[in-house]
């Protein structure tokens, strides 16, 4: 990339969340590197100053000193709490994906990364997205974990298998960078990059539109689609209405009352879990009579799958 680098320590920062990141890691430097010179140059005073002064001299034995325990318990407590507030910030921040976000799946496996886009578009090893405007990346692996990592970007999250993880970012300049695995996932490991690319707007929509590398349909036309096929519509119905089963409509990231009287949100992993493996959560009025999919749909049907039962508002 251009520009540049943030700081003698750090790579390039490229996106919205990185100078958070950056200001925390200073902070726990900086302190660090304080109480180090503190210590460090306390520890070098006494030796000399309470240095033993001849063969017959018996030292003072210290007895313990409230006021200064109270002094160096409080102040590590209260740097504690200060580093906990600014990497919990932080932490929200980096978790919780505007809503305005673009959507990419992202399917990890040994070893390639493959990107389908909202109009299903689909690119691998190679990463395109808008410059400023947020991206949520949904991503799962087909087969080990793997991590995915944008050093610029200050954004680095574990793909997993049978499960989904997100993670978000918003681009601040145009550029090319690098994401690479780091979790080793086997020999090809180290070989596991794709390019990113962060391209204007307008560039990026053209691109879009062209297909990516290969025009499809869409993931939620796709879905809507596969789920006709697997006759869904038989027990689920997409206008509210409850069947055998409970209605689709506005049920994605809204909180679902189980039989066991627990609430979960209806988020992607639970719609993954309902679709897999149904009996494990059962939703309260309802029995437990789905036949499970798993292994009979691919990760490719699935997030179609869940992006069509997410249209459904
Ligand atoms: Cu994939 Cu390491």
């Amino acid at each position: 990339m251009s520009g540049t680098p943030n700081s003698f320590w750090l790579p390039e920062a490229a996106s919205t969340t990185a100078a958070q990141h950056d200001a925390g890691w200073s902070l726990v430097l900086w302190i660090s590197a304080f109480f180090f010179v503190l210590v460090v140059g306390l520890m070098s005073y006494f030796v000399i100053r309470y240095r033993r002064r001849s063969e017959t001299e018996i030292p003072d034995a210290p007895d313990h000193n409230t006021r200064l325990e109270i002094v160096w318990t409080l102040i590590p407590v209260a740097i504690v709490v200060v580093l906990f507030a600014v990497g919990f910030k932080g932490f929200l921040k980096g978790t919780i994906a505007p809503a305005d976000s673009m959507e990419i799946f992202v399917t990890a496996e040994r070893w390639m990364w493959t990107f389908t886009y909202p109009n299903g578009a689909t690119s691998v090893n190679e990463l395109r997205v808008p410059l400023g405007r947020p991206v949520k990346l949904v991503m799962s692996s087909k087969d080990v974990i793997h991590s995915f990592y944008v050093p610029e970007f200050r954004l680095k999250k574990d793909v997993v298998p049978n499960s989904y993880t997100t993670a978000w970012f918003e681009p601040t300049q145009v550029g090319e960078m690098t994401v690479t695995c780091t979790e080793y996932c086997g020999a090809g490991h180290s070989a596991m990059l794709a390019k990113l690319q962060v391209m204007p707007e307008k560039e990026f929509r053209d691109w879009l539109d062209a297909g990516g590398e290969e025009k499809g349909v869409s993931p939620e036309k796709a879905g809507e689609k596969l789920a006709m096929k697997l006759a869904c519509a038989t027990c689920h119905s997409t206008d509210g209405s409850a069947k055998t089963g409970p209605t689709w409509k506005g049920l994605y990231n809204h909180p679902t009352e189980l039989a066991d009287g627990t609430t979960v949100t209806a988020d992607e992993n639970y719609l993954r879990e309902s679709i897999t493996d149904p009996n494990k959560k059962v939703v309260k009025g309802f029995q437990p009579v789905m036949p499970a999919f798993k292994g009979l749909v691919t990760q490719k049907q699935l997030d179609a799958l869940i992006a069509y039962l997410k249209s459904l508002k």
